[in-house]
């Protein structure tokens, strides 16, 4: 099993704030039948160039690295960013650094407001320029837009829904998602986790709900497309 879309490299952003509690996400992780990791830091282009990004997720990436050589987790890793939308998105040069290292897979965290028609034609242009879009944690747009017609627009221009695990745990959120999961428009889930408390690693139970909101079909299709994601992708540990 795949956790696609997680906070789990230390000293970086508002995630793991140590190697220590790194290192349990990790377990955690893998005592709930997770065996490959997508390693998900926020990048802020308001903030921070891709050049000093790449810098610092680096030397982060070194620091769990050499803490896993002293408490080795029986999982693999693999790097990414989830990368807040800005208008020039599109326009960056060096955007392959913020792929899925080895693939054109790239992570969008949309804006927490009503999306535009312009912000959906930008994902597109992503897109023209072959990449393919994977938007984060769609549960958590629900209810800021007028109906669902912006998540049936992303999907038919490529991009990738990822739902947030710990979405399905409550009954309401269900209710809300019940729609796309049975439209197959949801394709990729991920924890999202970012600590060992309020937003600690929640796998396993969401996926038993997962299964059960979905047919069969559609549950092995999820899987199967959460791997082909990874098939190019390039491991780090
Ligand atoms: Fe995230």
């Amino acid at each position: 099993m795949i956790d696609i879309h997680t906070h789990i490299l230390p000293f970086i952003d508002d995630g793991s704030p140590d190697c220590e509690v790194s290192i349990k996400m990790l377990s955690s992780l893998c005592e709930q039948g997770v065996s490959k990791v997508v390693l998900t830091p926020h990048f802020y282009a308001y903030r921070t160039d891709v050049e000093s990004f790449v810098c610092k997720r680096e030397i982060s990436v070194n620091k769990l690295l050499d803490e896993l050589k002293k408490k080795p987790v029986d999982i693999s890793l693999y790097l990414g960013a989830e990368v807040l939308y800005f208008d020039e998105v599109w326009t960056v040069d060096n955007l392959d650094e913020l792929t899925i290292k080895g693939t054109k897979y790239i992570m969008v965290e949309m804006p927490f407001c009503r999306w535009t028609d312009s912000m959906i034609g930008k994902i597109s242009r992503l897109t023209s320029k072959g990449y393919i879009p994977i938007i984060a944690h769609i549960d958590r747009y629900i209810k800021k837009q007028k109906n669902f017609s912006c998540f049936y627009r992303l999907a038919e221009q490529g991009a990738l829904l990822q739902v947030n695990t710990a979405s399905v745990l409550s009954f309401f959120s269900r209710l809300r998602l019940k729609t796309l999961f049975k439209k197959g428009v949801i394709t990729l889930f991920g924890t999202d986790c970012h600590n060992m408390e309020g937003r600690a690693p929640l796998y396993e139970e969401s996926m038993q709900y997962i299964k059960k909101m979905v047919s069969k079909e559609q549950y092995q299709y999820m899987i199967d497309r959460q791997n082909f994601v990874l098939k190019e992708a390039q491991r780090i540990y």
